[in-house]
């Protein structure tokens, strides 16, 4: 297949991008807001509601899982958290890590990349980093800090997050790695494949005591200036730092733990 021939997925995400003059939420206001709970016919009603308690760390992870309110300002993180972070979150199969695949990805075409956008990062100078799932290491793109540019990529209410964050992620796609199996139906599965990455974020911030908020409301063409042109697509951004406690839970706080 050609690259003409996922027209529909193209013309698709070009149609729902986020210029600054061309907001796509702002279209979307004249629809009516899906009614919850759903209608359904009710015949018969089985309880499902008893959760047995669990001391297992994944049961903790997803029961706790939440995108911050607000961030605390550039707390320094160490570099350890962040590499626990990327491995968790995406590993991919190759001969090395052959067992270790923390995604799945439709037909195995991992179009799904994680750019790193480092700022209050102890053991790494404020850079864009391309993660590579395969080989695990972090490859330097661009250095210097991006910190201007994200928030300029940010639509107004996130700016201050993206001020405070102490690093981010954006999360792109190939698009034509998965349409070039699935045509243009492979766009779903696009989509899929960076939802589950975003999920182990928020899982693994959560194990790490780190705060993160998957963040769609940006400028496409402002965010994607801070990546090679290289076909990848921003998805997905994500915020991560500490969150902002309370006066009250501070003094109940362990200052160590904090920082580590
Ligand atoms: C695809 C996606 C896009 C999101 N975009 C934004 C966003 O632009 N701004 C924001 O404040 N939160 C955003 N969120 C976070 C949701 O608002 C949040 O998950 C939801 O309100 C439920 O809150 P919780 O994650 O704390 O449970 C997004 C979440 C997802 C999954």
């Amino acid at each position: 297949m050609k690259d003409n021939d996922y027209l529909l997925a193209k013309q698709f995400h070009l149609n729902t991008k986020n210029f600054e003059k061309k907001i796509i939420k702002e279209e979307a206001r004249s629809f009516e807001i899906a009614k919850f709970p759903k209608k359904i016919l009710k015949k018969e009603v089985i309880p499902v509601d008893q959760l047995a308690e669990s001391d297992d760390s994944l049961y903790k992870a997803l029961m706790n899982r939440e995108s911050y309110r607000t961030l605390d300002i550039r707390v320094p993180i160490n570099l350890t958290k962040i590499s626990t972070l990327l491995q968790l979150s995406y590993l991919g199969r190759n001969n090395n890590t052959n067992h270790i695949i923390t995604v799945p990805s439709a037909g195995g075409r991992y179009s799904s990349s994680i750019y790193l956008l480092s700022f209050n990062v102890m053991g790494i100078e404020p850079a864009v980093y391309y993660w590579d799932p395969f080989e695990r290491h972090l490859a330097l793109i661009k250095k210097g800090d991006v910190r201007k540019e994200l928030k300029e990529g940010l639509l107004n209410p996130y700016r201050k997050d993206a001020d405070n964050c102490s690093f981010a992620i954006l999360l792109t796609s190939n698009i034509n790695q998965t349409c070039s199996k699935y045509g243009n139906r492979g766009y779903r599965f696009v989509c899929l494949d960076v939802g589950y990455i975003s999920q182990n974020l928020y899982l693994t911030s959560n194990h790490l005591n780190l705060a993160t908020r998957a963040i769609g409301g940006f400028y496409d063409n402002v965010i994607s200036k801070i990546i090679p042109n290289n076909g990848d697509e921003i998805i997905l951004v994500h915020l991560f730092g500490k969150e902002m406690k309370s006066i009250g839970e501070q003094l109940e706080m362990d200052i160590d733990n904090y920082f580590n």
